[in-house]
């Protein structure tokens, strides 16, 4: 039996021949996303970016302001977030880079600095994925108390969330898709930063807001200045009584993922009967390629995929959400998706609207 390398081929030090193009690469920079993640986080725990904020620190100085025990210590989180591209030094000092600036500094108003620790949800979830999938259940998710997890990511999302609705606001409007006395239902109303942005955009509006109740307060807190023109209503989207049996829009922003398809298909049908053959239906959520996909689409989605496997992962019967889904639940309602939105990277909104609208 020869011991020579295949052409082409290596021996590892396990001494097993490995195509010599393969490269462990893209598993070290896997095994470096938990190191990184972890890099990050710690920066923030410190207060390290918001101590940058106001300009470059020496290194003591920084050692000092974020309360760790050596210069040396601090030096070797600062230098590992310098290398991905979190911080710059002169050698001597740190200074935040036009990434950190914007995103991590706890006041900047994009900042994403709560959402790094919830993004993920529990984090009890990921070394659980694998037993998660043997046995097709979560052994905790979001949806055993809700108010444990949700107030806290509304409140991290609330400001991207209402930068998409502003841009909504201003296409339903381009499109004469909203009447001005528009009455709007938004199911899973979180922060309430979809309903202040769309009531903010149409001063006539009024609003029904639909939480769980541990959620409620959020929605109450966010919406306290439109008085009257907001009922906030506790219980589940899915069977709670409506005051009103029409709407001219209903918001789905982000809860169809985190639901079973049939909980989600039945969540879309309430929307549709809502609207009837004059409203729209907004959706924003992160659809996954539909099934199945190649290679490139899959590597474009990294984003939605992971979101749905978070969901996977964290939250009871959530799946995550196709554009098929929509196309399939839309034609079933009488209705098309007449438009995707992209108004900030990474988020993705649908209009969904009857076949023949008659407005
Ligand atoms: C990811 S958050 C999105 C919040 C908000 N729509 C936004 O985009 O900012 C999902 C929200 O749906 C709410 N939710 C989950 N299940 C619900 C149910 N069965 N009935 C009403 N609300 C629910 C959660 O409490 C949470 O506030």
């Amino acid at each position: 039996v020869s011991t020579a390398p295949d052409r082409g081929r290596f021996a590892s030090s396990e001494g097993v021949n490995q195509p010599r193009s393969a490269s462990p690469a893209p598993v070290w920079d896997l095994i470096y996303g938990y190191t990184s993640y972890w890099a990050l986080t710690a920066g923030l725990d410190l207060g390290l970016f918001d101590a940058l904020a106001d300009g470059e620190l020496p290194v003591d100085a920084l050692a000092t302001h974020t309360g760790v025990h050596s210069p040396a210590d601090l030096r070797s989180l600062a230098d590992t977030l310098v290398s991905l591209g979190l911080l710059s030094t002169t050698g001597s000092s740190y200074v935040l880079t036009p990434a950190s600036e914007r995103f991590l500094v706890s006041t900047s108003p994009a900042s994403m600095a709560a959402l790094v620790r919830l993004s993920p949800g529990p984090l009890t979830a990921w070394p659980a994925l694998a037993d998660t999938l043997r046995s097709g259940s979560a052994a905790y998710t979001v949806d055993d108390d809700p108010g444990a997890f949700y107030p806290e990511l509304v409140a991290a999302t609330a400001p991207t969330q209402a930068a998409v609705a502003r841009a909504v606001a201003v296409r339903l409007t381009e499109l004469a898709a909203w009447p001005a006395d528009a009455a709007i239902v938004d199911f899973g109303s979180g922060s309430g930063a979809w309903i202040a942005a769309l009531l903010a955009a149409r001063p006539a509006a009024t609003a029904v807001a639909v939480e769980l109740p541990a959620v409620l307060p959020s929605t109450i807190a966010g919406t306290e200045t439109l008085g009257h023109r907001v009922r906030a209503l506790s219980g589940d989207y899915l069977d709670v009584d409506l005051p009103i049996d029409h709407a001219d829009v209903v918001v789905l922003a982000h809860v169809l993922r985190a639901e079973s398809p049939q909980r989600a298909q039945a969540l879309f049908d309430r929307a549709a009967r809502l609207v009837g053959r004059t409203g729209v239906i907004v959706i924003a959520d992160y659809p996954v390629p539909d099934a199945p996909a190649d290679d490139e689409t899959l590597h474009d989605a990294r984003h939605d995929l992971l979101l749905a496997l978070t969901m996977l992962a964290s939250t009871r019967c959530g799946r995550g959400i196709s554009t098929a889904d929509l196309h399939r639940w839309s034609a079933n309602a009488g209705m098309r998706i007449a438009e995707t939105l992209t108004p900030i990277p990474r988020q993705t909104v649908f209009l969904i609207r009857p076949e023949d609208p008659t407005r």
